[in-house]
């Protein structure tokens, strides 16, 4: 059998960074500061020009990245927050733990991200049926692509809710003269280890344009602490980055833009040499990260067989849309609520995407695809 191509590459990455992050790590090792310790600063310093934002809390995980905001902004039972059913579930999640209501929004099927038109639709239902106030947004970046912010923004504006830009899949990406990160009122990412920008553990970040919420940001990352470490004066959570995990970062975030380019160049690589499934669609002015590299066939499972007869992982993401797992059973959903979301589902899947993919491996990967 043919050698195995890697899902995710963590190893050859670690090989081209390895004395670079035991410098970093060391460094931590000698002088102690486990948490809080002056890689952190560094890292959201470093993260807020790369992202082309004025301030970045950095976190303990992605999913604390979304919530953070939405404790500031207090949201809470009786808010509707609006939201694709096509996502990770840590999307909505936050909305539901904080006794708000998830609101889903059916996807663009070329581009798999929020539609806006359903988004006005959803706004105007919400408020129509006068149960919930309707009071932020939740657009997802999936698979590396920014979501159509341009239709967005305005839509948002038009109705008085804020913007939270799940971008967990996409730094580096952008749309425009922005980057993700810079979209909406405030954005969320996850440094999870296979995330394009990863640690070797649980993080991720807030990026946000106004310092007065970045002030409560950091307030609730850290137990709601006022201006004195042992006054509280909201209710918060234990959400801070690692210094460890800061300072792995660091030598990442510094190889990233090169990575970027090699995502870039496999995803080319890709859309020439495969024929036989839908391969993703970058409209233009957006230049993609390549989280995944998602295609589309109505042979799925006959696909997806074939690779792993050679030896070739893929893994379908997502197989269950939002609106249909048990976890959101009380929100009253049903199949057929959103029609492109769950033919996405039904048809989707992922293929091996690394920086240090080779176009021979690109290749083997699309003769399999390829054949009849
Ligand atoms: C779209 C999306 N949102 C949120 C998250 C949550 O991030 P984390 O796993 O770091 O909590 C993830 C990733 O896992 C994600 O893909």
């Amino acid at each position: 059998m043919s050698q195995a191509i890697p899902f995710v590459d963590l190893r050859t990455q670690y090989q081209q960074l390895e004395p670079q992050i035991r410098e970093r790590i060391n460094a931590v090792l000698d002088h102690g500061r486990y948490i809080n310790g002056p890689e952190v600063d560094t890292l959201e310093a470093q993260l807020a020009e790369f992202a082309g934002v004025d301030h970045v809390v950095a976190c303990s995980s992605g999913t604390d990245a979304l919530l953070i905001p939405l404790m500031a902004w207090d949201i809470k039972p009786g808010d509707a927050v609006f939201t694709t059913p096509f996502t990770f579930i840590a999307t909505a999640e936050v909305i539901a733990l904080l006794g708000a209501t998830p609101v889903f929004v059916d996807i663009d099927p070329v581009t798999f991200n929020m539609d806006p038109a359903a988004l006005e639709q959803a706004i105007a239902k919400v408020q129509a049926e006068g149960r919930l106030t309707p009071k932020a947004v939740i657009p997802v970046d999936l698979f590396g692509l920014c979501a159509d912010y341009t239709r967005l923004e305005p839509i948002a504006a038009k109705h008085d809710l804020v913007i939270l830009e799940d971008a967990a899949q996409a730094l580096g990406a952008r749309l425009g003269d922005r980057g993700a990160g810079a979209f909406g009122h405030a954005a969320a990412t996850s440094f999870y280890p296979a995330k394009p920008l990863g640690g070797y553990g649980d993080g991720g970040a807030v990026f946000t344009n106004d310092a007065a919420l970045k002030k409560i940001f950091k307030s609730i990352r850290e137990h709601g602490m006022g201006d004195h470490r042992y006054t509280n004066v909201r209710v918060g959570i234990n959400g801070r980055l690692d210094s460890l995990q800061a300072a792995v970062l660091l030598v990442k975030l510094a190889a990233f833009p090169a990575e970027l380019e090699g995502r870039n160049r496999v995803a080319a690589w890709y859309a020439d040499k495969l024929k036989t499934v839908k391969t993703p669609v970058v409209p233009d002015g957006y230049y993609c990260s390549w989280a995944q590299y998602s295609v589309l066939s109505d042979d799925r499972d006959a696909m997806m067989a074939k690779l792993k007869a050679a030896n070739i992982p893929s893994v379908i993401y997502y197989p269950l849309c939002l609106h249909l797992q048990p976890a959101f059973a009380q929100y009253g959903y049903s199949e057929g609520d959103f029609p492109n979301s769950e033919a996405a589902s039904r048809t989707i899947f992922s293929l091996p995407m690394t920086p240090f993919l080779t176009e021979e491996q690109v290749s083997r990967v699309a003769e399999v695809l390829n054949q009849g």
